[in-house]
């Protein structure tokens, strides 16, 4: 019914690391490529868990859309933006609030797992209740279809297509909206209407999926339909009203959980990075010091690669024959720790050495952010106008 967007939110969290590359970023730049997709800073869910420190939240989005930019993300394809320059998400926000039943928010785990996980802060705010639907808000005004998020969000994305049906249950049932929804049937040809009306009655009385699927593509190549004869459509077709918000999906994103120098995951908390633009030398020196096997004290000791971090970005970086070589090496003592790292530093250094290339002209002259954002920012506050215009006039709030 509507193109098929893709949508993704991270929180400004200042420079990436190399967990956020082969996690998020890697998977952003392939759908970049097939659909069109929007990635924004969500400086105001930053707001939510830290609003006595706002002091850093515009730094912080600067350099990660820096690493956005630098990793492969491309402006030329992809919107990007900064949620708080786009009002509108706040418009919505607010008028989602006046039907999001309290319970629902209270129920998202994120919610009492955040309170107790970050019990330093001041949780117990407005803002951080209504965060899942600010974040429902930044996904419906664009009628994303897809949103790929790891597991962590993915109650989020639930809690946002209950929020979209509610609306549409809601809002979506104009006055006579039967008889228009009927009009429109018959704009379709007399042969086609027929049909359009035994698949619906094939779901609605028997509960045929396969019969909505097939009215549902009927719908798609029906090529003379309003919009708004088409969001009606899609809806009465379910025995609903109109569907003014598309519920969205998760793509989960798989992390292929990256190492970090301890062994742990590779997270910022942990002081365990090594961040996208991390300096040859550095990359080095922060690999050279990584624990080993600590079995192994000599040289001529042997060791157990599954006890070693260091395995573990072999099991990321290096293909069948070099990871054979670590497995006899170590197990035998036929290659020392120094040596054994070595591969891994090179490949590492060689895959951040066209991050870093890129992002040179951007911290160099930090115009250029500033104006592809500008730039993003506006291509994304039309789609969310459009939105907005529908949703205001289907909450009587349409004066002109
Ligand atoms: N809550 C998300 C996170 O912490 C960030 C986010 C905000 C988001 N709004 C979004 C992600 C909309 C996807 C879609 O990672
Ligand atoms: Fe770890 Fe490699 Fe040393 Fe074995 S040889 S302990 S895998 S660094």
């Amino acid at each position: 019914m509507y193109e098929t967007r893709v949508l993704s939110g991270m929180r400004p969290t200042g420079s990436l690391h190399l967990g956020h590359y082969h996690g998020v970023l890697k998977n952003w730049i392939r759908l970049q490529a097939e659909y069109p997709c929007l990635f924004f800073v969500a400086d105001w869910h930053a707001l939510t868990t830290d609003y006595e420190n706002p002091g850093d939240v515009q730094s912080s989005a600067w350099d990660m859309v820096i690493d956005w930019l630098a990793a492969g993300v491309d402006p030329g394809q992809a919107m990007l933006f900064v949620q708080s320059q786009v009002p509108e998400h706040a418009e919505l926000h607010l008028l989602l609030s006046m039907m999001a039943p309290l319970g629902w928010l209270e129920r998202v785990p994120t919610y009492k797992d955040q309170q107790e996980k970050l019990a330093d802060r001041d949780l117990a705010t407005y803002g951080f209740l209504g965060y899942p639907l600010l974040q429902s808000a930044d996904i419906l005004i664009y009628r994303a279809k897809y949103v790929p998020v790891g597991e962590d969000q993915v109650p989020h994305v639930e809690f946002t297509r209950e929020v979209a049906r509610r609306f549409n249950h809601l809002y979506g049932r104009e006055p006579g909206y039967e008889d228009k929804a009927k009009a429109a049937v018959k704009k379709m040809g007399t042969k086609k209407a027929r049909l359009l009306n035994e698949l619906r009655t094939k779901f609605l009385e028997h509960g045929e999926a396969e019969a909505l699927s097939r009215a549902q593509a009927l719908l798609e190549e029906q090529q003379n339909l309003s919009r708004g004869d088409r969001e009606r459509l899609y809806g009465w077709l379910e025995g609903g009203g109109k569907k003014i918000l598309v519920e969205p999906e998760v793509l989960l994103t798989e992390a292929p959980r990256m190492p970090g120098l301890d062994g742990q995951k590779m997270s910022k908390s942990y002081g365990n990075t090594i961040s996208l633009r991390e300096e040859p030398d550095a990359v080095a020196k922060k690999i050279k010091t990584m624990p080993t096997d600590p079995a192994r004290v000599k040289r001529t000791d042997r060791g157990t690669p599954e006890k070693c971090p260091v395995w573990a970005l072999h099991l990321v970086y290096s293909d069948a024959e070099r990871k054979q070589w670590v497995q006899k090496g170590c197990t035998t003592a036929g290659i020392g720790c120094l040596e054994c790292k070595q591969p891994v530093i090179e490949t590492i250094q060689a895959e951040l050495a066209p991050i870093r290339e890129r992002a040179q002209p951007y911290l160099d002259d930090p115009t250029l952010v500033k104006n592809i954002v500008a730039d993003g920012c506006e291509k994304a506050r039309r789609l969310a106008e459009e939105t907005m215009r529908e949703v205001r006039e289907a909450m009587g709030l349409a004066y002109t």
